[in-house]
């Protein structure tokens, strides 16, 4: 059965998603590593971002693919394993030029579809999967919550890691990429028909992840 668990940054989408998939012994899919890794080869290989033809050429001519063997799969460009590379500011920015792109979108969208095949047991993450990728999905779940909530818990993580960040600076960069990424011609980011809407504002992941591996598990 494939899940698809579809909503914008900051919902937690990334951490429910491999642990549902966790729970359920199933594979994951992070599809956003996806176009982060088209973003790392266009900033490596200096391809402008708002080159849509320059993007749509390189999107088909670079290989992208994950290494199964590690948990979480690890996103591979040509080869190289980049995962560790694609989560900077900069590449999460480029990421969301390349994704407006509707041959790079395409070629992701295939290539996902393949794993799809492949590894019939599946979670996969994105904006997407439940629109575009995979509208049969048994079970579509769409992860929201207010850009304020988003923003809190990105402060968070960041000064997790060490790092000082401005509140509004960072609301600001959140409602920037939101708008980008809802307001895009191709594919834009809204629930799928039939998914199930979690608004994750005022509950943890832990609470998230129940609700969607009964929700797995009613219709397995
Ligand atoms: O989920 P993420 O932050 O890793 O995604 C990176 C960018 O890619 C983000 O701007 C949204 C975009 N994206 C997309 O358009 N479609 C997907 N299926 C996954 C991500």
């Amino acid at each position: 059965m494939i899940i698809t668990i579809d909503g914008p940054a900051g919902t937690g989408k990334s951490s429910v998603s491999q642990e549902v998939a966790r729970r359920l012994g199933y594979d994951f899919l992070d599809t956003g590593a996806m176009y982060r890794a088209i973003a790392l080869a266009a900033i490596r290989q200096g391809v402008a971002l708002d080159d849509a033809d320059a993007l749509g050429d390189l999107a088909e001519r670079v290989q992208v693919d994950f290494d199964w063997t590690q948990n979480p799969p690890a996103v591979r460009l040509d080869g190289e394993v980049v995962a560790h590379l694609i989560r900077q500011e900069q590449v999460s920015s480029a990421a969301s030029k390349v994704a407006v792109v509707a041959r790079v979108r395409d070629a992701m969208v295939k290539l996902q579809q393949e794993v799809g095949r492949v590894r019939p047991n599946l979670v996969t993450e994105g904006r997407d999967q439940g629109t575009v990728v995979f509208p049969g999905a048994k079970l579509k779940v769409y992860l929201d919550a207010t850009a304020e909530e988003r923003a809190r818990r990105r402060k968070l993580q960041l000064e997790a890691k060490g790092e000082q960040v401005d509140y509004e600076q960072l609301l600001q960069q959140i409602r920037e990429r939101d708008a980008r990424d809802s307001g895009r011609a191709v594919a834009p980011l809204k629930p799928a028909p039939g998914a199930v809407v979690i608004d994750t504002t005022t509950l943890t992941q832990q609470q998230v992840t129940e609700k969607i591996v009964e929700l797995a598990r009613e219709r397995q």
